[in-house]
């Protein structure tokens, strides 16, 4: 997409027009929007056994540990008012059924908190407006263990584990386990923790229960220094690194990611094919969902989702000159927001500059997005039988649910780690 030419005009107004011509040209009007967000403040998934605030738990959480919090469904209050200030224009003032289309996975926070969005969203959705104005408004889900486009399968998947496996056998992996070993011994004497098994996953868990207990402003034990704190931090990227990341990270993100960007993609091509009125979808999820599809997108940056935070698809009609024949005449950018005070952070693919033609944002996702016939769960070592031909999302979806049936599904949990020293 360079622009060439201008031989004759100075440099600065060359670089203005670089500046300005390719926004100007391509941000056509919105056809269409995709959210995927993290859910908002909630209390620690765990303890661990010298943990001083341990008794006090149910005081401190009053609503049990995993919950979100009264801070929590602020955040998603708030995220919801952001979305009415920018989509203003695009959707009616209303819920109406046939544009807003909402699903999240299947535990209390995530569902409450798709509901304080819609209630920021759609004030008529708020419980505070007066008892005869307020229009409910569905939120969809499917069991846990029967979700696989927001929770993804892990364990059960012979195949993503050998893949895991080829990731933390991997020399760098194992020098920077080994660079941790005095530091997870000490660990586990300061918490009582035995982490035999997978130390970095139960540093992790610390990690999360530290972070949320100075959230809400629980003096921590004297052994949680900033430098243990950031140590944890170090470890707890490496572990979601070896999840999304490389060797043969396309090939994770088939079997996580890359599941949600293309029942993503797949949403937009119906509502274009059959005219649908839709021109939302809303998907309220875990920082683990974020973290999967930033690893499908090849974006994971080390970086780990705040509460609330959100990444948004936004389809627009292209104007511009360059036909794309594949995508027809859409472009596809992708914002991020992860801070309340500042505008949301404009993300693209690499080898595709926002806003990036759908032709082009298919083709260099492809790799990472599950194949038609679907991913295939299991391992090498299994002979492989040729699954049905179904169609797209659907034989991803079958051969993985086959797969997953009864097992543990959550090779890494949710989290509520922050940016280290993030106000919550
Ligand atoms: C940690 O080590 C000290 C000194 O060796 C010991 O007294 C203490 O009991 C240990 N704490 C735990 C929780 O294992
Ligand atoms: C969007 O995709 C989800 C997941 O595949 C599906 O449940 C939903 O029905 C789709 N909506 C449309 C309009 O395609
Ligand atoms: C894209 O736009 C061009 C010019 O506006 C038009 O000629 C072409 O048919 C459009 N292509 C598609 C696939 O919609
Ligand atoms: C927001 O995301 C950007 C990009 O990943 C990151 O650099 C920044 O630290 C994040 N901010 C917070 C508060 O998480």
């Amino acid at each position: 997409m360079a622009r060439q030419g201008c031989g004759g005009h100075t440099a600065g107004l060359l670089l203005l027009l670089l500046l300005l011509l390719p926004r100007a040209l391509l941000d056509g009007p919105l056809v269409f929007v995709a959210l995927v967000f993290r859910h908002g403040d909630r209390a620690p998934l765990a303890s661990y056994p010298t943990d001083p605030h341990k008794d006090a738990a149910s005081t401190l959480w009053p609503r049990g540990l995993g919950q979100l919090t009264e801070e929590g469904v602020q955040q998603q209050l708030e995220l919801g008012r952001f979305l009415r200030r920018r989509y203003k224009a695009f959707l009616s003032p209303e819920y109406r059924r046939e544009e807003v289309y909402i699903r999240s996975t299947d535990f209390d926070r995530t569902l409450e908190s798709a509901q304080a969005i819609l209630a920021g969203l759609f004030p008529e959705a708020s419980p505070r407006g007066s008892e005869a104005d307020w229009r409910p408004i569905p939120v969809h889900t499917v069991p846990v263990a029967e979700d696989k486009l927001l929770r993804f399968p892990m364990r059960s998947c012979p195949r993503y584990q050998e893949l895991l496996r080829e990731s933390t056998e991997a020399a760098e992996y194992q020098e920077a386990v080994e660079g941790w070993t005095d530091f997870l011994s000490r660990l586990s004497n300061f918490t009582g923790l035995t982490l035999v098994g997978e130390p970095l996953r139960k540093a992790w868990k610390v990690l999360d229960t530290l972070i949320c207990q100075r959230a809400h402003g629980l003096p921590l034990p004297p052994w949680a220094s900033p430098d243990v704190l950031s140590t944890l931090g170090q470890i707890s990227a490496l572990d979601i690194r070896a999840h999304v990341g490389p060797p043969r990270a396309a090939e994770k993100a088939q079997l996580t990611g890359g599941i949600l960007l293309d029942a993503i993609l797949a949403n937009f091509s119906r509502v274009q094919s059959l005219g649908l009125p839709l021109r939302m979808v809303l998907y309220s999820a875990h920082d683990s969902t974020l973290l999967a599809l930033y690893g499908a997108l090849g974006l994971y940056d080390g970086h780990t989702p705040p509460y609330a935070a959100c990444l948004g698809f936004e389809f627009r009609s292209y104007v511009g000159d360059l036909e794309d024949e594949d995508g027809g005449n859409i472009t596809i950018s992708l914002f991020y927001r992860n801070e309340t005070h500042r505008p949301p952070l404009s993300l693209s693919v690499p080898g595709c500059p926002a806003p990036c033609l759908l032709g082009r944002f298919r083709q260099l996702t492809a790799p990472a997005r599950p194949p038609a016939r679907g991913a295939i769960c299991h391992g090498s070592s299994r002979p492989a039988t040729a699954p049905a031909t179904v169609p797209l999302l659907a034989g991803a979806v079958a051969v993985l649910a086959v797969l997953s049936l009864g097992l543990g599904l959550l090779a890494w949990r949710p989290s509520c780690l922050r940016a280290l020293g993030g106000t919550v």
